[in-house]
């Protein structure tokens, strides 16, 4: 009987390390990047999601609709809205993301993406992970900004790999263990640490720090490290530190440490976590925009989840738009439109800042997101 299953583990093994050998030879193949600015039109997909994702969704196309009139009305944006990304379809379908509702999405340039619910256990993927893998979405960038404490952070996680591309597809010996897989790539590694050192390079950043935990995860993070190093020597203006997760988590918190920090490059599961950490310093995980950046299509959304608890407690008026907006700025300014992009930032941190008017709190005592964002548009 464990003989057997053993052995079914085995073949289970085989099939997954091959397909994972497949992946990484396409990777290395030619690719072809969107050059926007040669597009007659750019194609914007709207995508609700579940929870509180349709609510704070519609505030973020409002702003959008405002920034972007004269391009839609001239027929060179076009926003499209994209049904049927819900748990409730996902499930009745057994897919996390329908056939359909994949094909409208790679119909698309870019797109604004609502949160969607991950259930935990089970089969079903993540709609989150399948879409990264199927758009080959591989740079996460995730900005956090505290000027008042001189904090400027842009994380680069990779999207694509790591602990999440076989997360649904472990394996079991019943009753006895689990393993799941952490797959790391030449390639994969490769195109993060590009996208990190030459948004460094670009923005006139000085330190890079590779966080991992390679003197655990010895093969895959040791991986990680060493390339992101040999791509680093491409950048002599710019230091590259090793660093290692759990300090770097500690350093975060630390007030007199952490504003040195300026760019981040990390494996996917460290930069999930580290992410939301980040986020709640600079005021909550609502307040965080999330870009998912491939070489043919990018996808926008907030760094949190669904908040079905909101839900439940009819609190969904009530939830916070500003991760969705900033995300919509993130968006404008890959899409090249960067004077509606800087417009926004700058609406942003007026109504975000110690002198805004009004304060969403997720909760009746604060303003309702359609408020906040009528605030928001006001100050455009
Ligand atoms: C995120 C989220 C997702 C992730 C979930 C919803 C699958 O936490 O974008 O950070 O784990 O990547
Ligand atoms: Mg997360």
């Amino acid at each position: 009987m464990e003989k057997n299953s053993i052995e079914t583990a085995v073949e289970q093994f085989r099939q997954l390390l091959t397909e994972q050998v497949a992946r990484a030879r396409r990777m290395e193949g030619e690719k072809t990047v969107t050059d926007f600015a040669s597009l007659d039109r750019i194609v914007i997909g709207l995508i609700g999601g579940d929870g509180i994702g349709p609510i704070i969704t519609k505030e973020a196309e409002k702003v959008l609709r405002c920034l972007l009139a004269d391009d839609i009305e001239a027929g060179k944006v076009v926003l499209r809205t994209i049904d049927g990304l819900t748990i409730e379809n996902r499930m009745a379908q057994g897919k996390a993301i329908p056939d359909d509702v994949l094909a409208a999405i790679k119909s698309c340039d870019v797109l604004l993406k609502g949160p969607t619910t991950t259930l935990k256990g089970g089969t079903l993927e993540s709609a989150n992970v399948t879409m990264r893998r199927e758009l080959d979405l591989y740079a996460n960038v995730r900005p956090v900004s505290l000027p008042e404490q001189g904090i400027d952070w842009t994380f680069f996680r990779e999207n694509t790999e790591g602990e999440y591309v076989l997360g649904s597809r472990g394996v079991e010996i019943p009753d006895t263990l689990a393993f799941d897989f952490k797959v790391t790539t030449d390639a994969g590694t490769e195109r993060i640490a590009r996208a990190a050192f030459e948004y460094a390079r670009k923005n006139g950043k000085k330190n890079v720090a590779i966080v991992t935990k390679a003197n655990i995860m010895k093969k895959t993070d040791g991986k990680f490290s060493e390339i992101c190093h040999k791509v680093a020597e491409n950048y002599p203006e710019i230091t590259a530190e090793d660093w290692y997760i759990d300090i770097m988590t500690a350093k975060l918190v630390n007030e007199k440490a952490r504003s040195r920090f300026e760019v981040f490059v990390l494996p996917n599961l460290y930069g999930d976590i580290i992410t939301d950490e980040a986020a709640q310093i600079q005021g909550g995980v609502g307040t965080a925009g999330s870009a998912n950046i491939g070489d043919r299509w990018a996808m926008f959304e907030a760094i949190h989840g669904s908040a079905p608890r909101m839900i439940e407690e009819g609190r969904g008026d009530y939830a916070d738009p500003t991760s969705m907006i900033k995300a919509a700025e993130m968006l404008l300014r890959h899409i090249g439109k960067v004077k509606a992009a800087d417009r926004l930032a700058a609406a942003l941190a007026v109504c975000t800042g110690p002198e805004a008017k009004l304060r969403v709190t997720g909760s009746p005592d604060g303003a309702t997101g359609a408020e906040f964002a009528a605030y928001l548009m006001e100050n455009l």
